[in-house]
């Protein structure tokens, strides 16, 4: 038969539906081993408080041992009956220990500092392995932008041609939020290195106990401040969430890109087989599902979080049974992050760009009407004036169904002769070129190819940092 953790009270156990509505095992499980590594602290806190005798604590260390095996081996598990983790390890630990030995571990802790203290180690760990992850993939992007050098191709905003850019300033530019999230989960680390362990139900322990040397021994820098918020928050686990979802968007806009770049019409970029699908019906697909999962499981992830935000919404303070629904939310953020990322990584890692038909795009459909304008400026004309003449230069262009290289010296002459004299105007043409066009942006920031490579070489640096 199983135990509960409670039933003093009570005249009869629980109905079989509250038992199933109230059951967690099935997905706080995955706890079991940080909820040991707390027992074993919490039980040397009793030994110096006087609570548990030297013996005992011995006795009761060897037991904490043995669980950990049994459940590391599988031979101890949760069964049916019990309530949640803590429920099934306490079933464990008293049928090693015995009722009378085992039955003192739980003097002044609650579930409620346990589980708070819980996710924050579980997901400290996690934050390292995303960390791992989300490394690789912009190694991955820095790899390839390095691969691109000095090709170009056209930046879009609106989705229409704008001005040429290096594909490793593109590319990049996918770069450094994902470096950010690194940054947001190291950050994170310090506000989630505070241990509750110690503040009981929510007021705090009677019994003498150590907290500090329970949070020093279980990773922690310290205890948290106060005991209402250390068990009863979860803004936590919110921001942790926050920042798993910001990792699944940053992912989905660089896959619209591939998905987008790997249409016929654009053919920017080839999917290695190994990271592409093929469909059941029509023999000649191939398809970027990877990209197109990363897309989709953004939402879920977007989902998650706001999941945890609603629940947490409007809890009256100190702990509430709502608070169990924490879990399942962030659990499952980190299981698709840690399937979807390598795939990602392997995808980016493996695509190979068709450089030459992104360099014939890149100054297409009048990209390079800013140069014009930019242009005249240097020669002094006001930009207001600057922007009507290149403006002007695009409509002939478009009326005549050519480029803005394709004008003649005379369309030029006439077009700036209000400003300039007919030797200069069709100099206009030095700056009529992509190359031109992108290493002309040179300021901090901009996609001419050394500023490109200083960009890179930054982005290395905080890599290496991570
Ligand atoms: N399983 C609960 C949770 O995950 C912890 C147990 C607290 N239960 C209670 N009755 N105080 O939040």
């Amino acid at each position: 038969g199983g135990i509960a953790l409670w039933g003093g009270r009570f005249a009869s156990g629980p109905s079989e539906a509250l038992a199933r509505l109230s059951k967690s095992t099935q997905f706080d499980w995955r706890l079991a081993d940080d909820d040991i590594a707390g027992s074993r602290a919490h039980a040397r806190a009793l030994g110096r408080a006087g609570h548990l005798s030297e013996e005992e604590l011995i006795a009761m260390e060897s037991a904490l041992d043995e669980l950990q095996r049994q459940v590391d081996s599988g031979e101890f598990a949760p069964q049916e009956s019990d309530e949640d983790e803590a429920t099934a390890l306490e079933r464990g630990l008293l049928a090693i220990a015995g009722d009378e030995l085992g039955g003192k571990l739980r003097a002044g802790r609650s579930r409620n500092d346990q589980i708070a203290t819980l996710i924050r180690m579980w997901l400290r760990r996690q934050a390292r392995a995303i960390s791992k992850e989300v490394l690789q993939v912009v190694y991955a992007i820095i790899e390839q932008s390095k691969t691109a050098g000095h090709a170009v191709m056209p930046g879009r905003t609106h989705m229409q041609h704008a001005q040429p850019v290096l594909v490793a300033h593109q590319l990049m530019a996918h770069a450094w939020p994902l470096l950010r999230d690194l940054d947001r989960l190291m950050d994170w680390d310090k506000r989630a290195a505070y241990s509750p362990y110690g503040s009981g139900a929510l007021a705090g322990n009677t019994l003498g106990l150590d907290p500090q040397a329970v949070a020093a021994e279980l990773g922690f820098v310290d205890v948290t401040e106060n005991s209402i918020d250390g068990t009863s928050s979860r803004d936590l686990v919110a921001e942790f969430s926050f920042i798993a979802a910001m990792i699944g968007v940053d992912i989905s806009r660089l896959s619209e890109e591939i998905i987008i770049w790997n249409t016929q019409e654009f053919g920017f970029v080839h999917l290695d087989d190994a990271y592409s699908t093929g469909s059941s019906i029509m023999p000649q697909k191939k398809n970027p599902d990877i990209a197109e999962l990363a897309r989709g499981k953004a939402g879920r992830l977007i989902g998650d979080l706001t999941g945890l935000l609603t629940t947490l919404k409007g809890l009256p303070t100190a702990y509430a049974r709502d608070l169990q629904e924490d879990k399942e939310a962030v659990f499952d953020q980190v299981d698709t992050l840690l399937i979807l990322l390598p795939a990602f990584t392997g995808m980016i890692a493996t695509m190979r760009f068709n450089f030459d038909r992104m360099e014939e795009e890149a100054p297409t459909g009048f990209a390079l009407a800013t140069d014009i304008a930019e242009w005249l400026v240097k020669q002094k004309v006001p930009f207001r004036h600057a922007h009507e003449l290149s403006g002007e230069c695009v409509r002939i262009a478009e009326e005549r169904g050519v480029e803005l290289w394709d004008l003649n010296d005379d369309d030029f002459i006439q077009e700036f002769n209000d400003f300039l004299d007919p030797d200069t105007a069709p100099y206009v043409r030095e700056v009529l070129s992509t190359r031109g066009s992108v290493n002309s942006r040179v300021g901090k920031g901009g996609t001419a190819y050394d500023r490109v490579v200083e960009q890179i070489e930054q982005a290395e640096k905080k890599y290496a940092q991570v």
